[in-house]
């Protein structure tokens, strides 16, 4: 078998990625149409080639702008729908997804709407493929945290379809301790905690993350080389780094593939794995992500397999259904 067979025929989990983020052009466009919102794009062909970004911040404004067709429960349940659709043909068999409500709640939707539509997409997709899930929520760090505050309120009453909550959107400026009491009422709740830290922000920040937040995974965290204790650390403790190579070619973390640190990162045993984050945007689902990865770095099966089981053992399944997953690699 081709390591790339290989790759898609593995089962595999998705731990980082934004429900938001897999919205493909194709779906923009429809969606704009069928609520009669005015997008700045002509056709798809305009849309991609909007898609060249600069940094993280460049990429936001262009996601937060796309986002803005959404605005009834059925635009959200059909924007989950496809992304579950991508799952099957990747043979992912479990998902760990991220939402931002408040990309949402600013523009006047309503919390329940966004939420029931992707929760009652997965509960279909539980049902007809046996795909399992878990849905984080995720505060936009670049807003105040009493802003977060009013948005964990109304997550509480959606606690049966929320396991945790995480820390998105612009990171440089906003560290994670401007957040260390939203996240202790939280955890008060019961909410499982994860951070995007260490993409284009400094090591710094995945120290804030795991001291101030208390985090389960550091999503992204690439920045961990330059500090040698806390690579001693993280690898010591395994707690995941939920690494996305198309993001961070796409994002400018770096220059090219063959220049991603994710071998050095294998070989310094830390708890990485691939991952897509927002697929529409950066040209590539997971397998694609694992393929290019894969040819830019030259690993092997035993380090695909790696960071296949690695994502495996780093989500929120439980021991039983991880072992029987990973029996399955
Ligand atoms: N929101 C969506 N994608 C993101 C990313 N890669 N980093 C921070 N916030 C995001
Ligand atoms: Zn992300």
């Amino acid at each position: 078998m081709s390591l790339k067979e290989f790759i898609k025929n593995s089962p595999k989990t998705e731990l980082h990625l934004h429900i938001e983020g897999t919205l493909e052009p194709e779906l923009m466009f429809s969606l704009a149409k069928r609520n009669k919102i005015e997008i700045p794009f002509k056709n798809v062909d305009d849309v991609k080639k909007a898609y060249n970004f600069s940094n993280l911040d460049s990429f936001l404004k262009i996601y937060y702008e796309g986002a803005k067709v959404l605005i009834k429960e059925q635009d959200f349940f059909d924007l989950t729908w496809a992304y579950i659709l991508k799952c099957k043909e990747d043979n992912i068999v479990h998902t760990e997804i991220f939402f931002d409500p408040q990309t949402h709640t600013d523009r006047g939707i309503d919390f329940d709407t966004v939420i029931n539509g992707i929760f009652n997409a997965f509960k279909k997709a539980e049902k007809e493929f046996g795909l399992s899930f878990k849905i984080i929520m995720c505060f936009l760090r670049h807003l105040n945290e009493d802003e977060c505050f009013k948005i964990l309120d109304k997550a509480l009453a959606h606690k049966d379809k929320i396991f945790g909550v995480g820390l998105d959107s612009s990171e440089t400026g906003n560290p994670p301790k401007k957040f260390e009491k939203l996240f202790k009422k939280a955890l008060e709740n019961e909410f499982i905690t994860v951070a995007h830290a260490g993409e284009e922000g400094p090591p710094e920040y995945i120290w804030e993350a795991l001291n101030c937040l208390n985090v389960h995974r550091i999503d992204h965290g690439v920045q961990c080389l330059k500090d040698e204790k806390l690579v001693e650390i993280l690898s010591k403790s395994q707690i995941p780094l939920t690494v996305c190579p198309l993001s961070n070619v796409k994002l400018k973390v770096f220059n090219n593939l063959g220049e991603h640190n994710l071998k050095k990162m294998l070989d310094k045993k830390l708890m990485v794995m691939v991952n897509s984050d927002d697929p529409a945007y950066f040209g590539g689902y997971l397998n694609k992500n694992l393929i290019e990865i894969q040819a830019a770095l030259n690993l092997s099966q035993e380090e695909i397999k790696t960071l296949i089981v690695n994502s495996f053992k780093s989500s929120f399944l439980n021991e039983e259904k991880k072992k029987e997953w990973i029996s399955k690699i």
